[in-house]
């Protein structure tokens, strides 16, 4: 059962993409060009944006930790486009921190991560509420559903984006708009470079932004990735602590 509208046609489709100048975002990007959406491309990298863009797309520069820059591209990209039909808040930090190594400068993962989403979702939900009609998407991780060694502070802003976004699906759907939490397994980007583990079910940025379109299309809530890693650390998650802790440290090896 989808709990969302399905979608059956991107041609045309405005679609704001927010974290857009590498790994997932990127992949997306051109999938959805591709795809025929009229894309707005929006993260700090200019030169990347122009890039991809390679002049088929917006460009609309903004940190979503100023929220001065982020109104400033929202905007832009409501002007040049007439609208939006769908955003894809994908913008995100990493950096493997465990308990010892902890340093209150990770608290800028929350700053991206977490503060980011809610900057731009405090320009999206009200727009789409107003609008009867949209689709918000927003990027968490499996590394929210419980705790993991390494995931310190990462996995406590992918958490907070989870039960963000459910409650966000609560306010919205009844008002016609669509929310979907996507929450990707390991995928190779510049984010899991910093990873000096072995990750198990890597797969591929296009890969990822296949699933995340196919999500949007059946109208998933959740869109998680792949399967055959995710399924399994759900079934983790749903065991009592005195199971799940002695577990987590057999598998990870950490
Ligand atoms: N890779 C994985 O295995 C994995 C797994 C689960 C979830 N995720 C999530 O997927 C999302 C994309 O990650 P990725 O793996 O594709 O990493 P990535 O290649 O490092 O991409 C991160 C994107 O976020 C943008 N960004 C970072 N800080 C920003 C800021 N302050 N303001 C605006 N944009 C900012 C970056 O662009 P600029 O540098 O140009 O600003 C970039 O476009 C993240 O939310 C990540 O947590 C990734």
């Amino acid at each position: 059962m989808s709990l969302n509208p399905k979608l059956a046609d991107w041609t045309g489709l405005r679609v704001w993409l927010i974290g857009a100048s590498s790994g997932i975002g990127e992949a997306t990007a051109r999938l959805l060009m591709q795809r025929g959406a009229r894309v707005a491309l929006t993260s700090r990298n200019e030169a990347a944006l122009k890039r991809l863009a390679d002049g088929k797309a917006l460009v609309a520069t903004a940190d979503v930790t100023d929220r001065a820059s982020l109104q400033a591209a929202f905007d832009d990209v409501c002007t040049a486009l007439g609208g939006i039909d769908l955003a894809i808040i994908n913008a995100g930090t990493h950096q493997p921190v465990r308990a010892w190594e902890l340093d209150a400068a990770a608290e800028k993962l929350v700053q991206v991560n977490l503060v980011g989403a809610i900057n731009a979702s405090a320009l999206l939900a009200p727009y789409f509420a107003q609008s009867g009609g949209g689709r918000l998407a927003i990027t968490a991780s499996v590394a929210g559903y419980g705790g993991l060694p390494t995931g310190l502070v990462y996995g406590a802003t992918k958490a907070a984006l989870i039960n963000f976004a459910e409650t966000l699906y609560l306010d919205l759907a009844p008002k016609g708009v669509a929310v979907h939490l996507i929450n990707p397994g390991f995928v190779k980007t510049p984010l899991t470079e910093l990873n000096d583990f072995k990750m198990p079910a890597l797969i591929e940025a296009d890969e990822a932004a296949r699933e995340i379109l196919a999500g949007i299309e059946r109208g998933a809530f959740e869109i998680h990735f792949p399967k055959r890693f995710t399924r399994v650390l759900k079934l983790l998650n749903l065991l009592p602590y005195h199971l799940y802790f002695p577990l987590v440290h057999r598998i990870t090896g950490l």
